[in-house]
């Protein structure tokens, strides 16, 4: 890696329409805000196929929108490629994490697995809650925890105090 080159960070849940959608988004805006978008490339995926090809679903679109973020893209699956290919893969819960596990995803090395809730000093190592089944107000609450993880994942990402 040259120092140009940017920072590849990959969000990863289930469906890859509800909570990574949301974490892509809110941690793009947070770079662009920090005056940062050029050193990263964002993305995210799911690790079921079962919304492949789906915008994100409009509770965290509306959400999103109520904090001035925009969601992009649509859902994909993750591929055993994907956990060479970035060099951050950041789960939203445990269940995802083991998922990727599976396919291959690891600590070693320069590329890491990690858990987003591993940047939230309110409850480090917490799931995300899946807020899929529920209400909107569980889309508020996944906005705070995920703009709160974003931030400290930021700072640690870009080596900043
Ligand atoms: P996400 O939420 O993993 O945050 O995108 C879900 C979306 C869809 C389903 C489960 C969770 N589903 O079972 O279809």
């Amino acid at each position: 890696m040259t120092p140009s080159d940017p920072i590849s960070v990959l969000f990863v849940c289930l469906g890859n329409i509800c909570r990574s959608p949301l974490a892509e988004g809110v941690f793009r805006a947070l770079a662009a805000e920090a005056e940062l978008e050029d050193r990263f490339r964002v993305d995210s995926a799911g690790t079921g196929a079962y919304h492949v090809g789906e915008a994100p679903d409009p509770r965290s679109v509306a959400v999103a929108l109520e904090h001035g973020v925009q969601l992009t893209g649509l859902a994909r699956q993750v591929t055993p490629h994907d956990l060479t290919n970035f060099d951050w893969v950041v789960a939203m819960d445990d269940s995802n994490r083991r998922s990727l596990r599976g396919l291959g995803g690891g600590t070693d090395g320069k590329r890491r697995v990690v858990l987003l809730r591993d940047f939230d000093s309110e409850s480090p190592g917490s799931d995300v809650p899946d807020p899929y089944y529920g209400g909107v107000e569980g889309f508020e609450r996944v906005f705070q925890i995920v703009d709160r993880s974003c931030r400290q994942l930021l700072d640690e990402i870009a080596g900043r105090p």
